[in-house]
């Protein structure tokens, strides 16, 4: 990775990762929620955090909308910005996922590449990429924030599905289908895709 200062050196934490997972008595990972806006990302992520809270694991959602509230509050939707957005977005994830955290990170990140690349930062298993597939058409219709009513008439430039594109992941372990899929189906296939690869255990 390219980095910009000089004469900087990595320090080691006392800490291991293997050590976290025991004291946790779970693994660490980062489920990677994408897909358009208002096809479920932000629902389904809480939702799941609830069901893995309720299962005594420890996990974070990080969402496009709250995070552009802080963090990213600088940053707008270019195809720069998105990169930089989901760039940052990324090596946060990495830094719960080393603490030992399940971290839920829920942005469209609408271009492979900038997906593709986060994974990349990541050991093998430990990102899971979590595609909320639902329509352009059915996300209009839902429309939670009246956005894509706005962006149809050319209020809101480069909105994702209307005048920017969604490039559909074509590695995800893991699709849903909010259009034909309620919550509770969408949420327990993915605790059973965690519970069958070995990241969390049946509930006696
Ligand atoms: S991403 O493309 O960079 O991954 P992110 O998930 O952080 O996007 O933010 C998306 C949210 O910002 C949407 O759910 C919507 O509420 C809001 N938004 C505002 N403008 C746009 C836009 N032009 N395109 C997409 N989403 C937008």
């Amino acid at each position: 990775m390219k980095v910009k200062s000089e004469n900087i050196v990595w320090h080691h934490n006392h800490v291991s990762r293997e050590e976290r997972h025991e004291l946790n008595q779970h693994r660490s990972c980062v489920l990677w929620f994408t897909g358009l806006s208002g096809a479920g990302k932000s629902t389904l992520s809480t939702a799941v955090e609830r069901e893995l809270y309720n299962r005594g694991i420890r996990s974070y959602v990080l969402d496009g909308d709250n995070i552009r509230h802080g963090l990213n509050n600088n940053l707008g939707f270019s195809p720069e910005d998105r990169k930089e957005n989901i760039r940052r977005i990324g090596e946060v994830s990495k830094l719960f996922v080393d603490a030992g955290l399940f971290a839920l990170s829920a942005f469209i990140s609408p271009y492979r590449e900038d997906r593709d690349m986060v994974r990349s930062r990541f050991a093998d298993g430990e990102f899971i990429e979590v595609y909320v597939r639902c329509s352009v058409d059915e996300c209009a219709r839902r429309d939670p924030k009246g956005l894509y009513e706005k962006a149809m008439r050319g209020e809101i430039k480069q909105f994702t599905g209307v005048s920017a594109p969604y490039e559909e992941p074509l590695t995800a372990e893991i699709i849903v289908n909010s259009e034909s899929q309620s919550i509770d189906e969408s949420v327990a296939q993915i605790i059973n895709y965690l519970k069958d690869q070995g990241y969390i255990q049946d509930e006696e």
